[in-house]
Parts: C-alpha cells; sequence; structure tokens
C-alpha cells in the first residue's frame, strides 16, 4: 500500500513538469502569433477605407480597435471562441454570405483558425 501511493506520488511529479512546460509553450501570443494573420488576412479590408470596415465598423490595426468590434459591438468574447462572432465567422458559423476572410476561396487554414480560437480560449490577452 505505501509503496504504491509513493509510486503514485513520484509519478504525478514527474508528470506535471513537462506537462507545466507544455502548457507553457502552448501559450497563443497575440502579438507574435494572432497580429500576423490578421496582417496577412484582415487587415485589407478591416482599417479605414476597406470594405469590412466600411460595412461593420471593425477595425483591426490594434488589439483595442479588434477588441472594441463593430457598431453594434464586441466581437469576441474571452475564453469563449463558441460565441464570439470574430471565431464564429471564420469557421463559417453564422452565415456563408459572412464567411471571413470574405471572398476568399475555402477560408482561412485549420491551423490558422486553431490560432484564433485558441487565443480567444486564452483569455483574449494583449500579450
Ligand atoms: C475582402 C474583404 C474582407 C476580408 C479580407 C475580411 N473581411 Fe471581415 N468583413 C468584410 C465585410 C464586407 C464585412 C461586412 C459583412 C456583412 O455585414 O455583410 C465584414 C464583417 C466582419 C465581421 C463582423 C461580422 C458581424 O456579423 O458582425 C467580423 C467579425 C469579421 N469581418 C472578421 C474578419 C476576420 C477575422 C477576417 C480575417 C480572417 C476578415 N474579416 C477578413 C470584409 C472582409
Amino acid at each position: 500500500m505505501k509503496s504504491n501511493a509513493l509510486r503514485f506520488i513520484a509519478t504525478a511529479a514527474i508528470l506535471s513538469v513537462p506537462f507545466s512546460v507544455m502548457a507553457a509553450q502552448n501559450d497563443v501570443s497575440f502579438k507574435t502569433d494572432v497580429a500576423p494573420v490578421i496582417h496577412d488576412y484582415c487587415l485589407n479590408c478591416h482599417m479605414p477605407g476597406g470594405k469590412g470596415f466600411e460595412k461593420s465598423g471593425l477595425d483591426m490595426r490594434s488589439y483595442q480597435s479588434l477588441m472594441k468590434g463593430t457598431r453594434f459591438g464586441s466581437v469576441i468574447k474571452p475564453g469563449d471562441s463558441f460565441t464570439s462572432i470574430f471565431i464564429q465567422v471564420v469557421e463559417g458559423r453564422v452565415h456563408a454570405s459572412i464567411k471571413m476572410p470574405y471572398g476568399m476561396n475555402g477560408g482561412l487554414s485549420k491551423e490558422n483558425i486553431a490560432i484564433l480560437k485558441k487565443w480567444v480560449e486564452q483569455g483574449a490577452k494583449d500579450n
């Protein structure tokens, strides 16, 4: 009994180290992970003069303007990618006619969608 308990504690201790290191490496950063995707696939239309901005009011030039959302309000609910419109539109969950990037065949890659999703899940931080 006693040795089983000890073995359990030892195993848990060994496992917990790599798990915490992995968690740290999995942190998504707005600056290094999310902003480049926005820059390549969204910004063209979502800044003053672009048709996404003109139509919705969503300006993606900065973290602050992204978090402000559209004329109708916020598109990101930190921690909740399912109800965040920002994620719904790239997954095509709202309506095919407003799948983002607008008019792009196939849409974002799975990898890029996963980055945006994870960032929202982790609290949509300005990191
Ligand atoms: C080719 C131009 C274009 C690109 C590129 C583009 N958008 Fe849009 N976006 C639009 C237009 C136009 C609208 C307004 C759609 C409407 O209301 O019919 C819009 C609206 C939105 C909205 C608001 C939707 C709503 O219902 O409130 C979000 C969120 C959004 N875009 C996110 C993105 C994201 C994220 C990207 C990049 C992955 C992106 N867009 C790329 C043109 C674009």
